[in-house]
């Protein structure tokens, strides 16, 4: 294995003051979202999902915020999932962005409450037909004994939708919503010490921004 001692970056892209953030960290984030997608940032939306099981042991993995709304934003995924599973027992979650082109990352807490189902169906439609398929195929986080299962699968939801224009939505697919309730951006400076602001709620359905130290 190579060594990793040598890695280090340098940080100089960017800084944060506290004056120059946005009111709201919904706004914030929107904008930062924004700019990495005009930096071509690969999946600029892409997010590490962090739940906690009911023995209380954390998992990450990434996902994709398909909206911010409120002081929310929104990803869909499958509710037999690992991380829906969790979700179940423990409504709280957390949401960190990572975006190397701009040396910039966001961390986020809060608690999750489901999508409606009315938004639900909404959002399937937009869906691309072939990841409208997939949604039927997959019972995702179950063990599969092998790829062919999966292909079989997929053949036998295909040849059932020949010819139908709509898709339905599995009714074990949808969205959830995280709430935020504490928000910290981060841009990378030089000799580690980076900025980071802080948003907390004010108490007055407002946001306190705050520095936080590297
Ligand atoms: C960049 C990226 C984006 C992803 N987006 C989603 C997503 O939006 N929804 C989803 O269910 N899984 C998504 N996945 C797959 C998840 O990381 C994960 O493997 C899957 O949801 C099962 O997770 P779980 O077993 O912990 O529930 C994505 C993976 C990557 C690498």
């Amino acid at each position: 294995m190579k060594n990793m001692h040598s890695i280090r970056t340098d940080y100089v892209k960017g800084e944060l003051r506290v004056q120059n953030m946005l009111v709201t960290p919904q706004e914030q984030l929107s904008l930062w979202i924004d700019n990495a997608i005009e930096s071509s940032a690969l999946d600029a939306n892409a997010f590490c999902l962090s739940t906690v099981n009911a023995d209380g042991c954390p998992k990450g993995r990434m996902v994709l915020v398909k909206e911010i709304k409120g002081e929310a934003l929104i990803f869909y995924t499958n509710k037999g999932s690992s991380k829906a599973q969790d979700l179940k027992v423990n409504p709280r979650a957390a949401a960190t962005f990572y975006w190397p082109e701009l040396e910039r990352q966001v961390c986020i807490s809060g608690t999750v409450y489901e999508v409606s189902e009315d938004d639900n169906d909404i959002y399937f439609a937009t869906r691309p037909r072939e990841s409208q398929l997939g949604a039927w195929v997959s019972d995702q986080s179950q063990a599969l004994d092998s790829r062919d299962t999966l292909n079989k699968t997929l053949k036998l939801v295909t040849d059932k939708y020949q010819g139908v224009s709509k898709i339905d939505r599995p009714p074990n697919w949808g969205g959830f919503r995280i709430e935020f309730e504490r928000v910290e951006f981060w841009q990378g400076r030089a000799s580690r010490l980076h900025d980071r602001v802080l948003y907390t709620k004010d108490g007055s359905g407002g946001w306190n921004k705050s520095l936080l130290q590297p």
